[in-house]
C-alpha cells in the first residue's frame, strides 16, 4: 500500500516539474513514506529521519524533509515541535495539497495537512510506477478499513473505508496492458468489502480478468469475515485471475479472536478455508498471525500453531504483537505477554511455517508451472526469478527469456523459501491453460 501511494506521490511532483534525484544527499526535497503499523516500523522511520536531517549542511540549507503517510497522521507534533525533524507533514489522504505546502515551506513556515478524507481515492491520478520491472504493477482500488480489529492503528491513520469507481480502475488495468504490464495487485485493506454502485468485487476481478486475457490479476487482503463463493468462483473460472489468497488469520483460537475484534472463530476460518479448497483446487493460501496478544496463553498460542498445521500455509507473515496507541487494546487490555515470551513463540511459529512451506514445497518438484519473468536473480547473473501463478518464487536459467515473458517452467528442486527449475517453453495464460486441461481431466 505504501509504495502504491509513493508512486501516486511521485506523478503529483512529476506533474510540479520536480525530478527523482540520484540520492537523498542530493536531493532537495526528501519525503518519506511512512508505516504505523508496529512500533519497529516507526522506528526505523525516526532513525531515517535523524539521518535526513543531518544532511541540512551549509551547502545544503534549504533541503526540505517532509513526512508522509501513516506515522503523519498519528504524531504530527512530534515531527514538526518536539523533534523538529520534518518541515511539512503529510497525511495519507492529503497528497493533492503537497505542492502548496511546499509552497509554505518555501515561504518560512511548517506546513501541515493531515486532515481524513471520506472520498479521496486519488483515482484520477495516474501513478508513477517505480516498482515492479515494467512487468509488475499494483493498482490501489480502495483506501482506509472500517474494521477495527482491536490491534490494529490503520482505521485511526487512514480513515473510513472507501472505494473507488470500477471504471477508473477498469481504465488503469487498460492502461498498463497496452503499456506492456503483465500482472497486476489490486490492492485494499480488504478488498472483499469492495463496492461501487453495485459492482461487488467478484464484479470488479471479472471485469478486470477481461482487459487482456494474458495479464495476471492478483489481490490482497481478503478479511475472512466476507468471502462469498461468487468471488471463489470467479478465481476458479477465470484462468488469469491467479488462484492465491492472502487470507489473515491473526490468530487460531476463538477466545483471542473475539478479543482481536475478528468476527469469525476458528471453526469458521477452517470451513473457510477447506470451501476455498473444493472450489479451487491447488489453491495456494497465505496468511498474517499476530503472536504474544494481550492474554495469548500457552494453550491458545498452542491453538495457533495447530491451526497453522492444519491449513498448511504456502506463505506467512508473522509478527509479535505491538501495542499502538487509540487502539481498543491499548484502551481495553492489558499488553501482558512478556516479550521473551513473545520472541520465543514468535520462533515456534516461524519454525512451523518453515517446516511446512519445506515440505510443500518438495511436493512442487516435477510440476510444470507458468512462470512470469521478472528480473535477474540476485544470486546469479545468469538466471532469472519470476513467480508462478501459486506466488510461489521460481529461479532458472536466463537462456532467451526476459523480464515480461510467460515461461512454463518444470520444477526440479526447492528450498522453504525459492523453487528451482528448467525451463520448457515460452508460452502465454490461455496456452498454458490449454496445455494443462489433459494432464487435469
Ligand atoms: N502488532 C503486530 N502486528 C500487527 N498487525 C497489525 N497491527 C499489528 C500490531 N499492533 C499485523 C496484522 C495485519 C498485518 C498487516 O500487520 O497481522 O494483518
Ligand atoms: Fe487493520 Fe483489521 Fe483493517 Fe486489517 S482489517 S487494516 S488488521 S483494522
Amino acid at each position: 500500500m505504501n509504495f502504491s501511494d509513493s508512486e501516486i506521490v511521485n506523478s503529483i511532483m512529476t506533474d510540479q516539474g520536480h525530478k527523482p534525484a540520484p540520492s537523498p544527499e542530493q536531493a532537495d526535497i526528501i519525503f518519506v513514506n511512512t508505516c504505523s503499523i508496529r512500533d519497529n516500523a516507526e522506528r526505523k522511520v525516526w532513525d531515517r529521519l535523524k539521518y535526513f536531517r543531518s544532511l541540512r549542511t551549509k551547502k545544503h540549507q534549504d533541503k526540505v524533509v517532509g513526512v508522509l503517510g501513516c506515522m503523519a497522521e498519528r504524531i504530527r507534533e512530534k515531527f514538526l515541535d518536539e523533534h523538529k525533524l520534518a518541515d511539512l507533514v503529510v497525511g495519507p489522504d492529503a497528497y493533492r495539497d503537497i505542492p502548496n505546502l511546499l509552497a509554505q515551506v518555501d515561504d518560512g513556515r511548517k506546513a501541515v495537512n493531515v486532515i481524513l478524507s471520506l472520498e479521496e481515492t486519488y483515482a484520477d491520478i495516474a501513478p508513477v510506477r517505480t516498482t515492479g520491472n515494467g512487468s509488475t504493477a499494483f493498482v490501489s482500488i480502495m483506501r482506509g478499513c472500517d474494521n477495527m480489529c482491536s490491534f490494529c492503528v490503520v482505521p485511526f491513520t487512514r480513515g473510513r473505508e472507501r472505494s473507488r469507481s470500477a471504471e477508473s480502475i477498469i481504465q488503469e488495468i487498460q492502461v498498463l496492458s497496452d503499456s506492456g504490464y503483465k500482472e497486476v495487485t489490486v490492492l485494499g485493506q480488504n478488498v472483499n468489502s469492495y463496492s461501487d454502485n453495485g459492482v461487488s468485487f467478484a464484479e470488479l476481478m471479472y471485469r478486470a480478468s477481461q482487459v487482456n486475457p494474458n495479464m495476471r490479476i492478483r489481490f490482497s487482503t481478503s478479511h475472512p469475515k466476507d468471502f462469498p463463493d461468487e468471488l471463489l468462483t470467479v478465481i476458479q473460472k477465470q484462468p488469469n485471475i491467479c488462484n492465491y489468497i492472502h487470507i489473515p488469520a491473526q490468530s487460531g483460537n476463538s477466545e483471542v479472536l473475539k478479543r482481536m475484534r475478528r468476527p469469525y472463530t476458528r471453526e469458521e476460518y477452517l470451513s473457510l478455508i477447506d470451501r476455498m479448497r473444493e472450489l479451487i483446487p491447488g489453491v495456494a493460501l497465505s496468511t498474517d498471525i499476530i503472536t504474544g496478544f494481550c492474554g495469548e496463553t500457552e494453550e491458545q498460542h498452542a491453538d495457533t500453531l495447530s491451526l497453522m498445521d492444519k491449513v498448511k500455509y504456502d506463505l506467512a507473515y508473522m509478527f509479535a504483537y505491538s501495542e499502538r496507541e487509540r487502539t481498543l487494546a491499548h484502551r481495553k487490555y492489558e499488553d501482558d505477554v512478556p516479550e521473551e515470551v513473545k520472541k520465543r513463540r514468535l520462533s515456534e511459529i516461524i519454525d512451523l511455517q518453515m517446516k511446512n512451506q519445506e515440505e510443500l514445497n518438495r511436493e512442487e518438484v516435477g510440476k510444470v508451472h507458468l512462470v512470469l519473468v521478472e528480473g535477474t536473480s540476485k544470486r546469479d547473473e545468469n538466471q532469472v526469478n519470476g513467480r508462478t501463478d501459486t506466488n510461489k518464487m521460481v529461479v532458472f536459467n536466463r537462456e532467451e527469456y526476459a523480464p515480461g515473458d510467460y515461461v512454463a517452467v518444470r520444477i526440479t528442486d526447492y528450498t522453504s523459501a525459492t523453487l528451482k527449475g528448467e525451463a520448457l517453453y515460452k508460452s502465454s495464460i490461455p496456452e498454458f491453460a490449454l496445455d494443462k486441461q489433459p494432464a487435469m481431466a
